[in-house]
């Protein structure tokens, strides 16, 4: 279990995950693994691949944690093994593989296999092994249909490993799977670490995934500002407090429903007309969570805490 933190954007959670058994933590992008490593994580895979000029930025974090990234192109592996080994220093790398996702990562065994000599042959980088994230699947609702599908995609890795071993290499890690469909990576048996992050706190596009049952821990909460005459309620959270791109938020308790009026407000249809708060669940917790400075913790009806969202904005 390697959780991914893009979603929660907290050390101090990435460290009870950690305490937990997790190996270590995954970040999307450098800056949001620094906030990660100031906060003292010691070990982070950096899962998407990474522009040149961040790389200068990689490698201070990779003199005080252990920092691996995922690599799909071999003028990228020359230069960042030219900067590694000018550093004398010494960086893991794993070969991305599109595994259906049609983002980054090789598309084929073959060229897997080439890159993953290319690395190992490259002064300044070891070759650590796969990543194929199957995020495409994460949300296929019906559980039959994305475990078949998953297993493919395995078989499909599986298959990329085979030929990296003809190569002569050995695969020592494959990294995959996300809050979809981690157990089918289990399942299969190839993975070596699974990296799912919603989980975490869940939301409500993935609560309508079936067979995904984590609790829901997450919510926007948000004021009634005005009361229209149709009994509609306008709140006090629009674009900036919840994002939309995965459908509009659902109101946590009851059957009201909200709608979008814009930047800073929503409209709530069918609430209490006498409520004077609701709790949004969004239905897209990352990008949600990116959007906030600090969690307010809750524990039943009590506020125990508040945690910063340290990586939030950290996009680059
Ligand atoms: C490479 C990679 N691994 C794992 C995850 C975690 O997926 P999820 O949040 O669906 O569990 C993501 C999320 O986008 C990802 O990009």
């Amino acid at each position: 279990m390697r959780p991914h933190a893009k979603t929660h954007k907290s050390p101090w959670v990435a460290a009870r995950q950690r305490e937990a058994g997790a190996i270590g933590i995954c970040a999307a992008k450098v800056s949001e693994a620094e906030a990660l490593v100031h906060g003292g994580v010691d070990d982070v895979l950096i899962t998407t691949e990474l522009d040149p000029t961040k790389f200068d930025a990689l490698l201070d974090l990779a003199e005080i944690a252990r920092v691996s990234v995922v690599l799909d192109d071999a003028d990228r592996t020359t230069e960042l093994g030219r900067r590694t080994a000018a550093r004398g220093a010494t960086l893991q790398a794993l070969v991305d593989v599109d595994v259906g996702q049609c983002r980054a990562g090789v598309e084929s065994s073959e060229a897997a296999a080439g890159l993953a000599l290319h690395i190992e042959r490259t002064d300044g980088l070891t070759f650590a092994g796969v990543q194929g994230y199957e995020g495409h699947l994460q949300h296929v609702v019906g559980a039959h249909d994305r475990r078949r599908r998953a297993m493919d995609a395995y078989d499909f890795l599986a298959d990329v490993c085979a030929s990296i071993n003809r190569s002569g290499l050995e695969v020592a890690g494959v990294a995959t799977a996300g809050t979809g469909t981690y157990r089918s990576a289990i399942e299969h048996g190839l993975a070596t670490e699974v990296q799912p992050g919603s989980y975490t706190v869940m939301d409500a596009h993935y609560a309508g995934v079936e067979g995904v049952d984590f609790d829901l821990a997450l919510s926007v909460l948000c004021g009634v500002v005005s009361r229209k005459a149709s009994g509609a309620l306008v709140v006090d959270a629009g674009w900036k407090a919840v994002t939309t791109e995965s459908g509009p938020p659902v109101v946590t308790d009851g059957t009201a429903r909200y709608e979008v009026a814009g930047d800073e407000h929503g409209t709530i249809v069918g609430g209490d007309p006498s409520a004077a708060r609701f709790n949004l669940t969004p239905s897209h917790c990352d990008t949600t969570i990116n959007l906030h400075e600090s969690y307010v913790l809750v524990r039943g009806e009590r506020v125990v805490g508040r945690l910063p969202v340290c990586g939030r904005g950290r996009i680059a």
